[in-house]
């Protein structure tokens, strides 16, 4: 089937390349020449595990490409929506902007029968309002909302093989046709008998958000037992195994330490607090503050043990930070937990090198009056404190021994309870962690 990808992001890229990877004919169109340029030599303009095979042996085979020519769209039988929707400069709402202009530069260019299809980030009320404008330029051409759930990191199979397929699909007579053209875009994944849930636009946008929500709430819930653990000298560990044996609750997503970042969780939870007042519900997800609030406590907190550990002042003390992105497989650095500890350490005196083995780049421009090293030994000589703050493989399979005779001090902070406290406790080292007893 031949389809546009409209927004060649995070998003964007990996769903055109899964899509041709499918067997579908794909263009992707952004406005972003830049970005245009490096997928059309298929280089990935971001860090994704399995992407840059992927989009090569898709280009290779003649049926994937990029443009920056929204008319490019015209013929296609259905077209994506794929671009971001980040939260807006002093406020907790969405910005809706790149969305409305995808959707108004592709509305000449949709012909009848054919399907815009969002799998955007919005606020429940979105897709009814972009299927008027749909309805007003092309009577004949129909809106889905097919929401996406892509970890980074996992994108790649994430869309290849998915958890789940949620349709919000047009009322009346249209809507069996929208499904058919949907299960044929899906055939690899239906054949599977990937779970689907057909349902109405509002629904379909609200599952993305409750999804995300959970696993916020989830987050900041176990995170909230670590501050209590480390009250009473417990440990959170232990505590996320006990509880998480219970398949009621489970073991995922009960990882205890800086909390979550990214380009998704935090932004979503806030557009989704913004839109409930909007709609008159704001007490409905009031919970949600508190979930964020407790987020950011634990990255206060993190900088907190650092200068406990360090005498009480971090002021020209040399600190090495191990990771930079919000999470490992990642060069993201957008809300990422690491690098706001590392700016903080920075802000109260801290002598900060930090290293990061995808996102170092990423992280220079975003915050450049740090020190950055190549390399784990780079970073840690002559380290007052270390701390491990995204939990890359190669992170946690640290040797304590190795990195002993590097460092001033032996002092590590695992902010991702990542590391064996006995094996750095016996190696001599001072170990501390969110949420762990202290010795
Ligand atoms: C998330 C959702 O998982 C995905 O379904 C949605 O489509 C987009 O948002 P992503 O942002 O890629 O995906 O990352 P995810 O793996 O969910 O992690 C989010 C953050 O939570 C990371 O900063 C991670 O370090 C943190 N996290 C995750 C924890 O602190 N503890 C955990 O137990 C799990």
């Amino acid at each position: 089937m031949r389809m546009t990808v409209i927004g060649c992001g995070y998003l964007g890229a990996v769903h055109a390349a899964c899509m041709a990877e499918l067997g579908h004919d794909v263009v992707g169109v952004d406005v972003d020449p830049e970005k245009i340029a490096a997928l059309q030599a298929a280089r990935a303009p971001f860090y994704e595990p399995g992407l840059p095979e992927l989009l090569e042996r898709t280009m290779a085979s003649g049926r994937l490409r990029f443009t920056t020519d929204i008319a490019e769209a015209a013929g296609s039988r259905v077209h994506f929506i794929c671009v971001g929707t980040p939260q807006k400069k002093g406020e907790f709402a969405a910005d809706l902007r790149f969305v409305d202009a995808a959707v108004n530069s592709l509305l000449p260019h949709v012909g009848p029968g054919e399907l815009v299809v969002g799998k955007s980030t919005v606020p429940v009320g979105t897709a009814s309002r972009l299927a008027a404008a749909l309805q007003a330029a092309q009577p004949e051409a129909h809106l889905v909302w097919n929401p996406e759930f892509l970890r980074e990191g996992f994108a790649v199979q994430d869309t290849l093989a998915p958890d789940r397929l949620v349709y919000g699909l047009p009322g009346g007579t249209a809507q069996q046709a929208a499904k058919a053209v949907m299960d044929e875009v899906y055939a690899t994944p239906l054949s599977r008998d990937t779970p689907l849930v057909v349902t109405d636009y509002q629904t379909a946008e609200l599952v993305k958000v409750a999804a995300n929500s959970f696993l916020a709430t989830k987050i900041s819930f176990i995170n909230a037992m670590a501050e209590l653990c480390e009250t009473v000298n417990a440990d959170i560990t232990s505590l996320a195994d006990a509880i998480g044996h219970d398949d009621r609750i489970g073991r995922k997503f009960l990882n205890a330490g800086l909390g979550f970042g990214g380009g998704c969780l935090p932004k979503d939870i806030r557009a989704f607090m913004a839109r409930a007042g909007e709609l008159g519900a704001d007490q409905t997800l009031t919970f949600l503050r508190e979930v964020d609030s407790i987020n950011m406590r634990r990255r206060i907190r993190m900088v907190d043990l650092a200068r406990e550990v360090c005498e009480g002042s971090l002021i020209g003390r040399r600190v090495a930070v191990l990771g930079a992105a919000f999470k490992p497989d990642s060069d993201d650095i957008r809300d990422s937990p690491a690098l706001n500890v590392a700016a903080q350490i920075r802000l109260q005196g801290g002598d900060v090198v930090l290293t990061d083995p995808a996102a170092l780049d990423n992280a220079r421009k975003a915050l450049p009056d740090i020190a950055y090293a190549e390399t784990v030994e780079e970073a840690v000589a002559g380290a007052h404190v270390v701390l491990l703050l995204t939990e890359w493989k190669q992170y946690r399979e640290l040797a304590p021994e190795a990195l002993a005779p590097l460092v001033a001090e032996k002092r590590i902070l695992d902010g991702r309870n990542a590391l064996d406290p006995t094996r750095w406790r016996t190696a001599g080292w001072t170990y501390r962690a969110l949420g762990r007893p202290r010795t």
